[in-house]
C-alpha cells in the first residue's frame, strides 16, 4: 500500500484544483472532485487514492488550527451552511481499504523534518469516532458569496476558513454592482498589513489579464497593485452582469518566503503587467 501521511505541525487544508479520487483517512473515506476543500486536523493519517492525475493546492497552517469565521450580523448559515461540511464515511469502501495487506509506511512531519514509521498492518483501521473533532469536505461550488448593489464588499467577506495568522477567502460568481454610485471595481491598494497570494481555480479572472486556472499570484504587503489594465477597461464597461470565476486567496499577516521551487516557475515580468498596452 502507499504510504500515508501524518502532519504533527499544525492542520492541514488540501484545495483539489483538478482531479479525481478518494481519500482516505483516520475518520474514514472521502470522494473528492475538483473545488473540494478538505480540512485535516493536526495528526490525522490520511492517504490519496487517486482516479486521475490531481492538482492540489496544499495550505498548513503550522502549529495552529482552522476554524469557521463569525458570521456577525449575517447568521450562522451565511456563505455556507454549515451542514454542506461533507464528513468522511466509514462505509464498505472504507472496510475493503482497511482488508488491504501488507506493511504501510507512515511519513510524520514534525517540526520541518519528516520521520518513516513502518506498521506491519494499516493503521487506519478505525472503526467508529466520538467528539467534534474530524476532517471535513466543502466544495466551492456550494458557497453562496454575499454581494451588495451599492457596496463593493470587501475580500474578508470571503473568509472560508480562518486561522492564526492567516486567511482562506473563496471568490466565487458573484453580480456585479449596478448603483450608478457604487464602486464597481477591486480598490487599488497597498496590503500594508497582509501579504496576498491568489490561486486561481477556474472561470474568467475578472480583475487579471493573462492569468489562467492553476496560475498562482503572489503580492507582497506594500505593493501597490489594482485591476490590470485591460481587466479595468473590461470592468468599467461590464459587458457581462456577473464574476465568471472561482479563486482561493490566502491572506497572512506574516511575510512570505518564495521556495526555490517556485522561483523556478515565475513569470518575472508579472510586476510590469500592469503597465499600459
Ligand atoms: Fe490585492
Amino acid at each position: 500500500m502507499p504510504a500515508l501521511a501524518r502532519n504533527a505541525d499544525g492542520d492541514q487544508l488540501l484545495f483539489i484544483h483538478d482531479g479525481r479520487g478518494e481519500l482516505f483517512c483516520d475518520f474514514g473515506r472521502l470522494d473528492l472532485s475538483p473545488g473540494d476543500y478538505v480540512m485535516l486536523p493536526r495528526g490525522t493519517m490520511w492517504r490519496l487514492r487517486p482516479e486521475t492525475t490531481f492538482k492540489i493546492l496544499l495550505i498548513e497552517a503550522t502549529n495552529a488550527h482552522y476554524s469557521l469565521p463569525d458570521k456577525g450580523l449575517l447568521g450562522g448559515q451565511a456563505i455556507f451552511d454549515p451542514a454542506l461540511l461533507d464528513l468522511p464515511a466509514m462505509d464498505e469502501g472504507f472496510r475493503a481499504h482497511q482488508a488491504e495487506a501488507g506493511d504501510v509506511e507512515v511519513h510524520i512531519k514534525k517540526r520541518g523534518a519528516v520521520s518513516v514509521a513502518t506498521y506491519p498492518y494499516n493503521p487506519l483501521d478505525a472503526v467508529g469516532w466520538h467528539g467534534d473533532l474530524c476532517a471535513v469536505r466543502l466544495n466551492v461550488r456550494d458557497i453562496r458569496p454575499i454581494m451588495s448593489h451599492r457596496y463593493h464588499v470587501p475580500p474578508s467577506a470571503h473568509t472560508t476558513f480562518l486561522s492564526d495568522r492567516f486567511v482562506v477567502c473563496t471568490f466565487a460568481p458573484r453580480p456585479f454592482e449596478t448603483d450608478p454610485g457604487a464602486i464597481k471595481i477591486p480598490f487599488f491598494h497597498n496590503n500594508d498589513d497582509f501579504d496576498e497570494v491568489l490561486f486561481y481555480h477556474a472561470g474568467d479572472f475578472f480583475s487579471r489579464d493573462n492569468i489562467d486556472a492553476g496560475m498562482m499570484t503572489f503580492h507582497p504587503s506594500g505593493f501597490t497593485h489594482g485591476p490590470h489594465p485591460k481587466a479595468l477597461r473590461n470592468m468599467l464597461v461590464q459587458s457581462k452582469p456577473a464574476t465568471d470565476e472561482y479563486a482561493v486567496m490566502i491572506d497572512t499577516r506574516d511575510p512570505l518566503d518564495v521556495a526555490e521551487s517556485a522561483h523556478r516557475v515565475e513569470l518575472t515580468g508579472y510586476v510590469d503587467s500592469w503597465a499600459a498596452s
